[in-house]
């Protein structure tokens, strides 16, 4: 197996059992947030305490190392990213390292008026933004804190900064605000941004409702937006879940991801680590590898670290393990992986 032109070290690329390639890793550096989405989050979440966390300079090297093993392309994630104290630090750490094609941040917005700028100065690319109603009492009620204005303010600053993609993100759920899609898609249309349809996924327990009652697929959202939009399916993709299609004669694309209805198992080429250094093969199941302890047993050797990301490749499994009823296989919420 040839390894990839930037890759400076005789390791072995980062390839599972089954043969797939993984090139983007998501780092999720906190597991707080200033808002409580139902989906989410229990009203009453206890966060971690802040020592468990990988410092931001520890998260810098794992960038490097993953990077020096063939991945081009890495998502900050949360909890809220940008709730972390010196977040821009990291991104720009990232955004000068040689080898990144792609540098993206998932955010509830709330602070993109503040930090939009700095962030596309620092070298990110894309920016994917939650919207799940533009309705401001909705938008409260399912985010439980929210106040829309902070967000769409986000979104208005993330368009004057200048990305290269902005996508918007809508969990829709049944009875909630699966009567806003082709709002949220006109909203996403005038603007020029692209927009994405999420299932919900049964992570952790949340109480507020039940997931199986909630659920609204995919292909229910598709045959709303057909009843106004022509769609054509297109071969984009960012090797990631979503399904995309664009609205004929519009930027937009839209994009449904689907892990109930469509299962995208088979092209997965991600990972991804916790807040506290747990590399996570796979959403949806719960083997990991603890990147903490290598970091803190080997603070100067990055070949170790190196060597426990590839050996940890092993532990990838085929597929996700959702289902809709019952307990949820996985105790852990959203917010410690940032999906
Ligand atoms: P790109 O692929 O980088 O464009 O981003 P994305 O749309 O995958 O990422 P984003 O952070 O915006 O997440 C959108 C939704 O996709 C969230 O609900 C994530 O949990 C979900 N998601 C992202 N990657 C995976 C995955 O590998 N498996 C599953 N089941 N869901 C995922
Ligand atoms: N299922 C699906 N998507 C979720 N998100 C958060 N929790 C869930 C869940 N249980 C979404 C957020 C955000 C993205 C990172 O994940 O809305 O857009
Ligand atoms: Fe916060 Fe995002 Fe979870 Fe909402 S979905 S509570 S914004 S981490």
């Amino acid at each position: 197996m040839p390894l990839p032109p930037h890759t400076h070290t005789t390791q072995p690329p980062l390839q599972d059992r089954f043969g797939r390639q993984v090139t983007y890793v998501r780092l999720s550096i906190t597991d707080r947030c200033d808002l409580r989405c139902v989906y989410c989050m229990h009203e009453d979440m206890r966060f971690l305490p802040r020592n468990q966390l990988l410092t931001l300079e520890e998260t810098a090297r794992l960038g490097r190392c993953f990077s020096e093993l063939g991945v081009t392309r890495f998502r900050i994630t949360g909890g809220e990213p940008l709730m972390r104290r010196n977040a821009l630090w990291l991104f720009e750490q990232l955004g000068a390292q040689p080898g990144i094609e792609d540098l993206s941040l998932t955010t509830n917005g709330t602070q993109l008026a503040r930090f939009a700028q700095s962030l596309k100065d620092a070298g990110v690319t894309r920016v994917n933004i939650s919207l799940d109603s533009l309705q401001p009492q909705r938008f409260r009620r399912i985010t439980r804190l929210g106040d829309i204005g902070k967000t769409l303010s986000g979104i208005e600053a993330a368009m004057r900064a200048g990305f290269r993609r902005i996508k918007l993100n809508a969990v829709i759920l049944k009875h909630r605000n699966h009567d806003e899609v082709l709002d949220l898609t006109g909203f996403a249309i005038e603007r020029g941004l692209d927009i994405s349809f999420i299932e919900e996924m049964p992570l952790g327990l949340i109480g507020e409702h039940d997931r199986a009652e909630a659920f609204y697929p995919s292909d229910a959202i598709r045959a709303q937006l057909e009843s106004r939009f022509e769609l054509v399916p297109t071969i984009e993709s960012t090797g990631g879940p979503s399904k995309y299609y664009r609205i004929v004669g519009e930027e937009t694309r839209v994009g449904f991801i689907s892990p109930h209805s469509h299962n995208f198992c088979a092209d997965c080429n991600r990972v991804r680590v916790t807040a506290e250094g747990r590399l996570l093969l796979c959403l949806g199941q719960a083997y990991s590898a603890d990147l903490r302890r290598s970091l803190r047993a080997h603070p100067t050797d990055d070949q170790r670290v190196k060597e426990a990301m590839v050996a940890a490749m092993d532990l990838k499994p085929r597929g996700h393990a959702f289902e809709l009823g019952g307990t949820p296989v996985l105790v852990r919420h959203m917010n410690m992986t940032g999906g």
